[in-house]
């Protein structure tokens, strides 16, 4: 999957192959076992704790790979049907571009689309030509869609990224639509992976939801801190260096275990470790600083993006790191936070952006890093 010559193996941002993953052994079987078994799966978890590594691993088991077609798409970014319908349709495509005939079968597919390819004026390589704006009646472009991906030779298997992105469309019934699809396929197969727990959880867990009882639920918890770092130690053995036992406790206990923010620091660890030292705990600290200083231009313009009170509220909890009761009468006191109504007007918006996360009437930053960063101002 990445050249051999890796650097560096703790990877971010991207599935680099099971060399460099790290166990979810267990929940890879079971969502090969739901696959096989044609049961639809709801990925549910808070953000960068690795769903979507999860997806991509589970769709390189031999199980899935010779077996199916495994196509994934994203919707984090789409804002209505038509784009939805236009990352569902690059996904398709290059979904089949990964198999040996893929040309007649895209074609064949932008065919069954009513849209057409190009050939690039350079390399003479067919070209996907389906822009936004052919998307003329996006819900039968996604039902066209739906159909396509029943009649491939292996059956598909669909996960759809983000997917509680679908309740900030503007169209109505979007839910009940696409339940309607997903009901009337037949041997595709669908994981609906989210971050927003309350908004996945009403989607597919309240009964007056159009997708109540349709999924297996499958939650991801943090990799177990003994795994990880058994995980971490032998890659930085493979490279003649050693991580410190005591090193990787502190780093995996500094974020929960969440993989995303474990994986920068190791990857900033293993950069500063020169072969056959140790990197023991004082390596943090300079690791810890280095990744700031890489974000803070990015920190400072959400910064300045923020209304007065949004950001006071964002420091106040940085500060105590997790807030149980934000609307507290101490919390508010404690902070210099004038009143609980605008504790809750300033807090709205800094949820949906995703900069502040909730789990269980919990608040905090979702960002350790930014959180450090705003508590040591
Ligand atoms: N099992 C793993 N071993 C090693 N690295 C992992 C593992 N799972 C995920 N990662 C890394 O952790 C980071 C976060 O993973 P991923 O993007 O899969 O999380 P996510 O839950 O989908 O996040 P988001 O909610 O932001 O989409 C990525 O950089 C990924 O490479
Ligand atoms: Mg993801």
């Amino acid at each position: 999957m990445v050249k051999e010559n890796v650097v560096n193996p703790f990877f971010i941002g991207r599935y680099a192959g099971a060399r460099y993953f790290c166990d979810r052994v267990k929940e890879t079987q079971t969502l090969v076992k739901h696959i096989r078994n044609g049961r639809n799966v709801a990925l549910i978890s808070p953000r960068r704790l690795g769903k979507s590594g999860l997806i991509y691993h589970t769709f390189e088991q031999a199980e899935i790979k010779g077996h199916y077609t495994p196509i994934y798409v994203d919707i984090y970014s789409t804002g209505n049907l038509s784009e939805f319908a236009h990352s569902l349709s690059i996904s398709i495509v290059s979904a089949l571009q990964s198999e040996p005939t893929w040309f007649e079968r895209v074609s064949a597919f932008l065919k069954s689309l009513r849209v057409g390819f190009k050939l690039d004026p350079t390399s003479g390589e067919p070209a996907f030509d389906l822009s936004l704006g052919q998307i003329e009646y996006p819900e039968k472009t996604i039902r066209e869609l739906f159909e396509y991906m029943e009649t491939l030779e292996k059956p598909c298997v669909l996960a759809i990224d983000e997917f509680q992105q679908i309740r900030e469309y503007p169209e109505h019934n979007t839910e009940a639509y696409i339940r309607t699809l997903v009901q009337q396929c037949s041997r595709t197969t669908f994981i609906f992976c989210g971050s927003k727990r309350h908004i996945m959880t009403d989607m597919f867990f309240s009964p007056s939801k159009p997708f109540f009882q349709s999924v297996i639920s499958q939650p991801l918890h943090p990799i177990p801190m003994d795994t990880y770092i058994e995980f971490a130690g032998k890659l930085f053995a493979q490279r003649g260096k050693l991580l410190d036992h005591i090193t990787a406790e502190i780093v995996y206990r500094m974020f929960d275990g969440c993989t995303w923010y474990v994986q920068v620091m190791m990857n900033e660890l293993f950069a500063l470790t020169p072969e056959g030292v140790i990197c023991s705990p004082e390596f943090v600290d300079i690791a810890w600083d280095n990744v700031i200083m890489a974000q803070e231009d990015r920190y400072k313009s959400i910064l300045h993006n923020l209304a007065p009170k949004q950001r006071q509220l964002l420091v106040a909890i940085a500060k105590d790191r997790k807030v149980d009761g934000i609307t507290s009468a101490d919390f508010v006191k404690k902070h210099f936070l004038t009143s609980a109504s605008s504790v809750q007007a300033a807090l709205k918006p800094l949820l949906k952006s995703d900069i502040v996360t909730c789990e269980e009437g919990v608040y905090r930053i979702y960002d350790y890093f930014f959180a450090d960063y705003l508590a040591k101002r």
